[in-house]
């Protein structure tokens, strides 16, 4: 030992290389211990968290049940709406494409409508007529026959004999003003396949506006046909493809509806 004054030398008593080694060693297995983070904080234990979220779903449970038994107010809806008020469904939501049907059904569905509109007073709802004024549809030559024929009665009445030869006294006022084509091919399909009548065969929108075209091209335009003008002028079936009774078709144009996807 040399002067008394002098500081101890630190090499005499402690190791300072292997004292850092200890405290680093030891603070390394206490941090393991008590998974000591960066931040001095441990982390939470899974359990707790699932616990937690436990709780919450049971308490919602319970609080929501509540709801009902305090007059449905607490976490219910239904006071924000009308009674029975029912969601309309979204745009496009079920949306299957339009409404089809097998062409004679379809036709015939709108020549029903029009025949009860248009035809009915005068030929009878069942087509059979009245056998004093109105001649009957049901069994006739000149509705189950050639379709330009049929349809220019239709479209410009009748008069004189009919096609029994039987002349009714009257005349058939014109039918076509405010038909559309469809109109006029439903109810041409749906008298030719009704009332015990059974051509089997359906007169498309096609055919029908071809009509129209050829009815306006009478030399006699707007007054009623003649048996002799449509014997003699229209004795022929309406130009066009015909149409697979069983093909399906719109509803509401009576077009064939594209095939499924
Ligand atoms: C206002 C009454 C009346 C209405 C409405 C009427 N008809 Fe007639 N129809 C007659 C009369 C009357 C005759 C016969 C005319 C004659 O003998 O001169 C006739 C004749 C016919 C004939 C000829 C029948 C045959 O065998 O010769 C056809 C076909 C016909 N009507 C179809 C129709 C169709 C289809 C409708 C509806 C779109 C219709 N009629 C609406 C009064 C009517």
């Amino acid at each position: 030992m040399s002067d008394p004054n002098s500081k101890p030398d630190l090499e005499d008593s402690i190791n300072v290389t292997e004292a850092h080694g200890r405290i680093t060693r030891e603070l390394a297995a206490s941090s393991r211990e008590k998974k000591i983070t960066d931040n001095g904080r441990g982390p939470i234990s899974l359990w707790i968290i699932a616990a937690g979220g436990a709780a919450v779903l049971i308490a919602g449970g319970i609080l929501g049940d509540a709801g009902s038994l305090f007059g449905g107010t607490m976490f219910s809806y239904s006071s924000m709406f009308r009674a029975n008020y029912v969601r309309s469904a979204a745009p496009g939501a079920g949306d299957t494409g339009p409404p089809t049907k097998p062409a004679l059904v379809a036709y015939s569905a709108r020549g029903a409508k029009l025949y009860s509109a248009k035809c009915n007073g005068c030929h009878g709802a069942d087509a059979k007529g009245d056998g004093a004024n109105y001649p009957p549809l049901a069994g006739s030559k000149y509705v189950l026959g050639e379709t330009e024929r049929f349809a220019m009665i239709v479209l410009n009445g009748i008069h004189g004999p009919t096609s029994s030869g039987r002349d009714y006294g009257g005349t058939m006022p014109a039918q076509g003003p405010g038909m559309s084509a469809a109109d006029l091919a439903g109810v041409m399909t749906y008298v030719r396949n009704n009332f015990g009548n059974s051509a089997g065969d359906v007169v498309t929108v096609a055919m029908a506006a071809d009509a129209m075209k050829t009815s306006a091209a009478r030399a006699n335009a707007g007054q009623a046909v003649t048996s002799e003008e449509i014997n003699a002028e229209h004795l022929k079936n309406l130009p066009g493809d015909p149409l697979d009774p069983t093909t399906l078709v719109n509803t509401a144009t009576l077009e064939p509806a594209p095939a499924a996807p």
